[in-house]
């Protein structure tokens, strides 16, 4: 996790390149804290596109990013602190445990660790680890292990390059999810459940100070919520997007038409049946893993913790009280953007709040 490190940066620029939507967060450093200078969430589908990811090329984002760049007026090498992150099946995030290892010893070891969960060659890995802690009486390490692809780096790298950017820090994204949250919130005690809920994807993340730290993909996102209301109010990808937007999952007074099929598939999950089931099933996991049921909250991020109705119906689920996260408490905030408040851009604050 990133530590409250002293930051040498005047200006940073955190980049979260999801597969819907690029958003920037450009920030000041402050004597104390940080100020938000600007930021932007831009759609990479096209006007009148449907969102279907496998539709969509790669070569897609360069050119919203570097148009961002333009209507936010910002010289990126002038900025010497930009901080990015990748995600999705070719990365992972995992605490272990080890006896104690010397460092070149601890190496190897975690990159066999690592290939348990990545499923390439070895010469295609990158592995990046951090000790959190040695336990006084095992002499047991602690660490946590993140691993990615060359491969994945080399096409990230390549849309900032792109647009301009030279490529600095790339975290792993459920990593910056969690740092996102520590490095604006601070709390002493207990487990927080974190859902970074995307397009495509939802990030998932057990974090607490003295916690065991705990992170998984969940292949469920906005795109299917969207998905689901084509399917059950038989409308076009737009409408059904607007319908998402505008009533989210409040039951409307219903038609006996619209009842009827509603009820057609019943046997079909929805999405937000499978996102809750899937948090079940991860949270009973960790229980025993970590031995401590301590939750505290849910805290929403990401474009689809907007839809209406989410967090109420997750509270229910899992009997945890469940929030939309805020990300611009800690921060200094000109008039132009006073409470402005929007859990879709709470990676790219954390990235940008990074420490070198
Ligand atoms: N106000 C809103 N109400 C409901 N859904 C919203 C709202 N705003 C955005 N969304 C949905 O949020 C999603 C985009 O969110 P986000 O930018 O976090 O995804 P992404 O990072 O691009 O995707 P991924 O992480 O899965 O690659 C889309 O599915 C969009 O429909
Ligand atoms: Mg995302």
């Amino acid at each position: 996790m990133a530590k409250k490190k002293k930051i040498r940066f005047k200006e940073s620029i955190g980049l979260d390149i999801g597969s819907h939507s690029v958003k920037l967060v450009h920030l000041k450093k402050l004597h104390e804290g940080f100020k938000l200078l600007n930021y932007e969430i831009r759609s990479t589908v096209p006007e009148g596109y449907e969102y279907t990811p496998s539709d969509l090329s790669p070569d897609r984002f360069a050119p919203v990013l570097s148009g961002m760049l333009r209507s936010l007026k910002i010289n990126p090498k002038k900025i010497k602190h930009i901080v990015s992150s990748v995600g999705g099946d070719n990365t992972s995030l995992k605490q272990i445990k080890t006896i104690f290892l010397p460092e070149d010893e601890l190496e190897s070891a975690l990159f066999f660790e690592a290939k348990k969960h990545l499923p390439i060659s070895g010469s295609e890995m990158l592995l990046d680890y951090q000790v959190l802690s040695v336990e006084e009486k095992t002499n047991n390490m602690n660490i946590l292990m993140a691993a990615t692809t060359k491969a994945l780096l080399n096409e990230h790298s390549d849309i900032l390059t792109a647009a301009g950017v030279t490529p600095g820090i790339v975290d792993v994204e459920s990593l910056a999810v969690a740092n996102s949250f520590a490095l604006n919130t601070f709390v002493e005690e207990g487990v927080f459940i974190i859902l970074n809920i995307g397009a495509l994807k939802t990030n998932m993340v057990i974090y607490g100070p003295e916690a065991k730290f705990f992170a998984r993909d969940i292949a469920w996102g906005g795109y299917h919520f969207t998905k689901d209301i084509m399917k059950q109010r038989k409308l076009s990808f737009e409408n059904a997007e607007k319908f998402k937007f505008e009533h989210g999952l409040k039951e409307e007074e219903e038609t006996e038409s619209t009842k009827k099929r509603m009820s057609l598939n019943i046997t079909e999950k929805t999405t937000e049946e499978q996102i809750a089931m899937e948090v079940k099933r991860s949270l009973r996991f960790y229980v025993k893993e970590a031995g401590t049921s301590d939750f505290r909250k849910i805290l929403l991020f990401g474009g689809s913790a907007k839809i209406i109705g989410l967090p109420e119906y997750l509270s229910k689920q899992l009997n945890i009280e469940s929030e939309v996260y805020n990300p611009f408490v800690d921060l200094e905030m000109p008039e132009k953007f006073k409470d402005r408040k929007d859990p879709q851009l709470a990676l790219a604050l954390g990235l940008a709040m990074r420490p070198e």
